[in-house]
């Protein structure tokens, strides 16, 4: 299928590789290396526009179309995944369900700064001891008058400690002997709210992952966002959106990985010659960029249906297995294809070889992937 991408995806697409090129690409590896949140550089990309790009115009927002943010979600991965994760985050996972669930007063309050570039937003659905069961969390949102009072905590918080506000999961009581699970739009400078630590990680050094912790926050009831019970709804169908921007993240880091190999083949002579004339590298190269051209598709793809207003559940599961799956084998045998060379810093591969790793795993694992998936599978007519 030949995708015809519109003007405006076009020229978001150019402006970020732009961008990306010349402000991310040539400081990314000494960020990552002195694990270094870059708060200018985030400070640019608010600037532009890149915080709440599918929020409309009104709210402070781009006003742009989910498959313009998938595309410059790619532009940003193929040289840096840690800056690359905290726009998704931001975008998918804060900007896009306070926009979609909240009122004009929470839009107002907590939309419109963080679309327009002034703070990051965070998602507080995983815990210590509940990552891919959501609906296992345990931290409680008990009603006390009019406002409810928050207990327990959060991991894996992907810009827990630089984040303006945060969108918060959490049982706020029972139907039917079964817990119900509200959201909650609470601010980082508030009573109650603690990063409990910032976690040491194998890639994605520079992008901030915290342990966030509740005690005793008070919330008024308009931090409520959407109805009380609507909260696994609410995270469920964020994640929907925000794992087709990691499937782009994947396919990003997966080309950029690519390129790297791509130009050492041509520079690294052995045997007489450069080693892109050898037939075994040149299969790698071939099965490595279909790989990439299909995981572009199906992001493409699952990015469409949800521009359409239709469900893309199952769509989303599919480009994120395939595309996270594709990057870790990518970025693998760029390692391989630079030899010595791609075990150490001075090639580019080693950091995106680390930075893959993760994307088999947040906003759901390949095996939720896959459980998604059948789920769907299974329920449609033809199961196609
Ligand atoms: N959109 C809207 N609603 C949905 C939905 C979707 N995509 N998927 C399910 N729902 C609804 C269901 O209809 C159901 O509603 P009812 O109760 O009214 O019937 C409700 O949500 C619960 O759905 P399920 O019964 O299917 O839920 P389940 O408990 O069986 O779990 C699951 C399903 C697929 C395993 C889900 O728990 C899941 O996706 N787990 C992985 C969670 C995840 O991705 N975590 C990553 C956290 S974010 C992160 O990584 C941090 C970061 O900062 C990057």
């Amino acid at each position: 299928m030949d995708w015809k991408l519109t003007a405006d995806q076009s020229m978001i697409r150019e402006m970020v590789r732009e961008f990306a090129d010349a402000e991310i690409a040539p400081h990314a590896a000494e960020w990552d290396r002195r694990k270094e949140f870059p708060s200018a550089t985030f400070e640019q990309l608010g600037e532009l526009g890149l915080f709440g790009m599918v929020v409309p115009e009104e709210w402070g927002g781009a006003g742009l179309d989910g498959t313009a943010y998938c595309l410059a979600l790619e532009e940003l991965g193929r040289v840096d995944a840690s800056t690359c994760v905290a726009i998704s985050v931001t975008n998918s996972v804060y900007c896009a369900p306070v926009n979609k669930f909240g009122t004009d007063a929470q839009k107002d309050r907590w939309l419109r700064p963080c679309a327009s570039g002034q703070w990051l937003g965070a998602f507080c659905l995983s815990e210590p001891d509940a990552g891919s069961d959501a609906a296992g969390l345990t931290t409680r949102a008990e009603r006390r008058g009019d406002d409810y009072v928050l207990n327990g905590s959060k991991a894996w918080i992907t810009s827990g400690e630089v984040c303006g506000a945060m969108l918060v999961f959490a049982v706020s009581g029972e139907v039917a002997g079964k817990p119900e699970f509200s959201a909650f739009i609470v601010p980082r400078e508030h009573d109650g709210v603690a990063i409990i630590h910032r976690e040491e990680k194998m890639g994605l050094r520079s992008s901030c992952t915290n342990q966030v912790g509740f005690e005793d926050c008070v919330l008024s009831s308009d931090h409520l966002l959407g109805n009380e019970g609507d909260g696994l709804k609410i995270a469920l169908d964020s994640l929907d959106g925000g794992r087709a921007g990691i499937a782009a993240q994947s396919v990003g880091i997966a080309q950029g990985a690519f390129d790297v190999a791509h130009s050492y083949l041509q520079e690294r002579d052995a045997f007489g010659g450069p080693i892109g004339r050898f037939e075994g590298l040149r299969h790698e190269l071939g099965r490595m960029a279909a790989e990439i051209r299909a995981g572009r598709l199906l992001y493409l793809r699952a990015a469409t249906l949800r521009d359409r207003g239709l469900r893309n559940t199952r769509q989303a599961a599919i480009a994120k297995l395939h595309a996270s799956e594709a990057s870790n084998r990518i970025a693998y045998q760029a390692v391989q294809m630079h030899g010595g060379y791609g075990y150490v810093t001075d090639y580019d591969v080693e950091r995106f070889y680390r930075d893959a790793r993760v994307t088999t795993i947040y906003e759901g694992t390949s095996e939720i992937q896959r459980l998604v998936i059948a789920r769907a599978v299974l329920q449609s007519a033809t199961g196609a």
